[in-house]
């Protein structure tokens, strides 16, 4: 089996307004999870929606196979416990009125009879369900897998996992009482409410998106029932309470809402402020989302985008690249062994002319290609290639694989004159000037760069009240710091570019097949 541990656990508490003495003795708090796959992050967020605390812990995640992927489902309750406490540590007279969580999408975790996890969770870049994928699209066909869920089916999504599962190990299966997400089994274990919210429960290709219900036909494609699924929620809708044996593992008092929250894409669109129509953000994490708001379900491609619900009761469009800033991660950590991305990202000149290609699809790819077999290249290489074209080429690898999914959006009428940007990625204003330019947009960041963890602290604010919706809320904590104009120049260079990186794929994906 190889596996690979990630077993650093780290902790980061950064105070990032005010000190713990301006904390101490504040009313009605909210924490903010982002249950994301190399760590939970968490942030403490006050009355007036300022940031006071962030702590991140990580947790080890399996590769069994190549391609597939894993995580224990119990590291991420232990792990986001002790966030929890880190967070709150040290100030006196706290009192939390609301817990919000974004979570990783699309992953598969089963309870057994007496709530134990079956098996560990199957996650949303695992690409074993190949054969799954293909009967669903090929055999049910895609018109119909449209007409009951709003999308076809992708690898990563939910429902090829319960198929994979009924075939690969039905002991396993015969046990299944209760499915769920991977935030939801953390909203379980902190209230006991078995519920997931709309915007997660539309990746699971169990979900009726257009009305907002689960898909009868697909329960059944799948063998499972009604009863095991989750109640279905809006994300700023309070699900239950904290629990008292919770309460005191914590060490905290008082009566704590927890909202069903959002799966990770929607909880960030929120945390950024890409809520009402027509609003698009990009998140270069471990994946890379492009993310576009809509008012209305409209039936969509059928194909590459996503048509999910979202955070704020409407839907959303998402494209979604399965490797990005990760790209990066595994090459200056793996490959070149250099911890210092900014040194790296220094040696790099002109933009717009790099020779090397890099294709980043390091664990398959979902959007547009919807190919688990595919693997990354790099190509194009001479006696003349530097460190910095790799690099550089990393980088842009990832922007054109994201453009993929952005031309998709615009062949189908959506209108995208800017985005905002948030993740490990958008740190670097480097790859901001790269996105800009290669989907000649302006880019803007926003003031608090958490992304999924401020959504959920915003919907639980929702939920406690404290806002009328997550509009209100936006745009009352959200502000934008900078903004990356596209340059004409660089952006013809850059098309130029695409147009030869776009052409690579058709070229290529044989090899792997
Ligand atoms: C979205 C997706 C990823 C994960 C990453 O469809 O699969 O963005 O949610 O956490």
């Amino acid at each position: 089996m190889r596996r690979k541990r990630l077993d650093k656990v780290e902790l980061s508490d950064k105070i990032l307004a005010g000190d713990r003495e301006k904390a101490e003795g504040e009313n009605g708090m909210y924490i903010g999870i982002d249950l994301g796959t190399s760590a939970v992050k968490l942030l403490l967020m006050n009355n007036e929606g300022q940031i006071l605390r962030t702590v991140s812990r990580e947790y080890p995640l399996y590769f069994p196979q190549s391609g597939w992927s894993e995580q224990n489902p119990d590291d991420w309750v232990k792990e986001s416990l002790q966030g929890i406490k880190d967070l709150t540590e040290g100030i006196e007279n706290i009192r939390i009125d609301g817990i919000g969580a974004g979570g990783q999408m699309h992953g598969l975790v089963i309870l057994d009879e007496n709530d134990e996890v079956i098996r560990p969770a199957i996650l949303w870049n695992d690409g074993r369900t190949g054969e799954e994928t293909n009967w669903l699209n090929d055999e049910i066909g895609r018109e119909k897998l449209v007409d009951y869920t709003g999308n076809i089916a992708f690898a990563g999504f939910t429902a090829p996992k319960i198929l994979w599962i009924y075939k690969n190990e039905p002991e396993n299966f015969a046990k299944i009482r209760k499915i769920m997400l991977p935030k939801d089994y953390l909203v379980y274990k902190l209230t006991g409410a078995h519920v997931t919210d709309y915007s997660d429960a539309s990746g699971m290709l169990l979900l009726d998106v257009a009305n907002k219900c689960w898909s009868k036909p697909m329960l059944d494609i799948c063998h499972i029932t009604e009863e095991m699924m989750p109640k279905l929620c809006e994300s700023f809708e309070v699900v239950g309470k904290v629990k008292d044996e919770m309460k005191e593992a914590l060490g905290l008092p008082g009566e704590m809402n927890v909202v069903a929250g959002a799966g990770d894409n929607a909880a960030a669109a929120i945390g950024t402020g890409a809520v009402g129509l027509g609003k698009c953000n990009l998140s270069l994490g471990t994946s890379g989302t492009i993310f576009i708001t809509a008012d209305k379900y409209s039936r969509g491609d059928g194909a590459s985008l996503h048509n999910f619900a979202n955070a704020d009761g409407k839907y959303h469009l998402m494209g979604c690249m399965l490797s990005a800033a990760s790209c990066n991660k595994w090459w200056m950590d793996e490959i070149l062994r250099d911890k210092d991305y900014n040194a790296a990202q220094a040696e790099i000149g002109e933009l717009g002319e790099n020779h090397v290609f890099f294709q980043p699809y390091l664990m398959g790819e979902r959007s547009p290609h919807n190919d688990p077999k595919v693997r990354a290249m790099f190509i194009g290489m001479s006696m003349d290639t530097t460190r910095a074209d790799m690099v550089q080429a990393v980088l842009e690898g990832v922007m054109f694989g994201l453009r993929d999914s952005f031309e998709n959006a615009k062949a189908m009428g959506n209108d995208i004159r800017s985005a905002s940007i948030c993740g490990g990625g958008a740190k670097s204003p480097l790859w901001r000037k790269i996105a800009s330019n290669i989907l000649g947009i302006p880019i803007h960041t926003v003031e608090s760069d958490e992304g999924p963890s401020l959504g959920g602290a915003i919907l639980a604010a929702v939920g406690c009240g404290k806002y009328a919706s997550p509009e209100e809320a936006c745009a009352a904590i959200v502000r934008e710091k900078a903004v990356t104009e596209p340059d004409p120049v660089l952006v013809e260079k850059y098309n130029e570019r695409y147009a030869e990186f776009r052409a690579l794929y058709p070229m290529t994906k044989g090899f792997f097949a």
